[in-house]
């Protein structure tokens, strides 16, 4: 999605999962908990991998080389590999399964300025092309593909794509191969992204696709407003569909979110006529229902909502609570072939919104909150998110389940 002015600040943004509310796990990973990073019963630092946190030398080799060395962990409760302080210059590295990337305070992971550190990978299958031009597309700087128990975190460490000579280059149309993101998931499930800043994404910022129970939690992400498409979490607080897109969109909870300087604080597109090519079944119509976006709060906005469904396929339990938007549009929503319920919204949202939720509309409102006050299991938790599960979420995040090409 273009998103003209990209100074979007995530605070909290978290998904969270009920056992009872899924069934796409397989019998053996069921239930299980994402487990935090101080369980890990296996830490390495990735100077030990001979990685030298200058900015200058290329350390892509360590990475890869750690994380090849933690794979012997993955079925020992899995390892955490440590960056420390330090700028750590790197091209594309794989993640594995059962693993956590921490970074420390002061940590930099620095996304390489030479193309080639970034390779060619294939489109997403359901697309079938790079996004923006045909063929393939580049690798993301970090990528995990058919994985599950992934922990990225740290104490508010950076990834830094370094990606104005990627915007540049987009901008006069001399680059060969789509953009890469910074974080790529495919075909994940129990993803756990937190506590970081992400910077300077070539191309979007975060990219979980064909992925469930996906937590994105307490992150800052900064792009210059010009730069073009580096969308913070996509899908994140905007949505993009159309006719002839079909999959779904459902569950998604969003909250805690601030804004500076957009042009659409939230936009649910069910107009995004982008396909890869003119052979697509007009008849696919995609599923968009149970989105939650709640505690919003927006500075210098144009427009607060622009919420298109699509024409005999509403998008549907669409639930807006406690936002707050300075904005400079005299027509502020924009809504059509969309229902749902609101609260608490300034400015006054579009009609078709305006029936309240509370009290009679909690139920058709997607809330992971209540799922998991609702869960009976009560004991002390070993792990920080199992107890986490147990007391219910305490502070509000977004739940992003989400198969299928945005
Ligand atoms: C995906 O991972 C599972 C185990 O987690 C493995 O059995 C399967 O072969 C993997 N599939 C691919 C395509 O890598
Ligand atoms: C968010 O991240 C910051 C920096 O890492 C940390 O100090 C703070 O405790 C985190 N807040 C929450 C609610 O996790
Ligand atoms: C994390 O670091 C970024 C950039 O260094 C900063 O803008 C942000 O305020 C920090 N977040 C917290 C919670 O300390
Ligand atoms: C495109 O931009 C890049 C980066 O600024 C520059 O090196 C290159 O010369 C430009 N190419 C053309 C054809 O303008
Ligand atoms: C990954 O997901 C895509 C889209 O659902 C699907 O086409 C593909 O087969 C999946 N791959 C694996 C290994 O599960
Ligand atoms: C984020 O950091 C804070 C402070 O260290 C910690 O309490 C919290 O558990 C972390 N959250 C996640 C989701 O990693
Ligand atoms: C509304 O959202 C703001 C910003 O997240 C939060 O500080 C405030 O407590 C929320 N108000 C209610 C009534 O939930
Ligand atoms: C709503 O948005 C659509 C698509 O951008 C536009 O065509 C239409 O004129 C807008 N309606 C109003 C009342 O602004």
């Amino acid at each position: 999605m273009k998103r003209p002015s990209a100074l979007v600040d995530v605070f909290l943004v978290l998904a969270l999962l009920s056992c009872n509310s899924w069934t796409t796990w397989s019998s053996s990973e069921r239930c299980s908990p994402i487990y935090v990073e101080d369980i890990r019963p296996h830490s390495v630092s990735i100077t030990e991998f001979g990685a030298v946190g200058d900015g200058v030398t290329l350390n892509t080799k360590a990475f890869q080389n750690a994380i090849f060395y933690l794979n012997s962990f993955a079925d020992k409760g899995g390892a955490k590999l440590f960056v420390p302080a330090g700028q750590w210059l790197t091209g594309s590295f794989d993640l594995i399964s059962h693993l956590t990337l921490w970074l420390d305070k002061d940590a930099v992971i620095l996304g390489s300025t030479n193309f080639d550190d970034w390779p060619i990978v294939d489109p997403l299958p359901s697309y079938g092309r790079g996004r923006e031009l045909p063929g393939e597309r580049h690798k993301s700087l970090i990528y995990g593909y058919n994985l599950t128990d992934v922990i990225i975190t740290g104490n508010n460490g950076t990834i830094d794509g370094q990606g104005s000579i990627w915007w540049s280059r987009f901008r006069n149309k001399t680059l060969d191969y789509t953009r890469p993101h910074l974080v790529e998931l495919m075909n994940s499930s129990r993803v756990l992204i937190s506590n970081l800043t992400f910077l300077n994404s070539p191309f979007w910022n975060i990219h979980p696709v064909y992925c469930s129970h996906v937590t994105v939690q307490n992150v800052t992400i900064h792009a210059p407003s010009s730069s073009p498409n580096t969308d913070g979490i996509n899908p994140g607080i905007g949505i993009k569909t159309a006719r002839g897109r079909g999959g779904y969109v459902r569950n998604v909870y969003i909250s805690k979110v601030t804004l500076d300087n957009v042009d659409i604080a939230i936009r649910l597109n069910g107009l995004y006529k982008e396909h890869p090519d003119d052979d697509y079944n007009p008849d696919a119509l995609p599923v968009i229902e149970r989105i939650t976006i709640k505690d919003v709060i927006g500075e210098n906005v144009k427009r607060a909502g622009l919420i298109q469904g699509i024409k005999g396929d509403n998008f549907l339990d669409i639930c807006l609570s406690n936002i707050t938007l300075s904005v400079t549009s005299k027509r502020p929503w924009n809504c059509s072939n969309v229902e749902g319920y609101s609260d608490l919204l300034s400015p006054e949202v579009c009609d078709p919104l305006k029936e309240s939720i509370f009290p009679e509309h909690i139920t058709d409102c997607y809330n992971p909150e209540n799922l998991l006050r609702s869960s009976s299991t009560r004991n002390e938790g070993s792990s920080w998110l199992l107890s986490w599960r147990e007391e219910g979420l305490v502070s509000p995040s977004i739940l992003i389940d989400n198969r299928g090409e945005l």
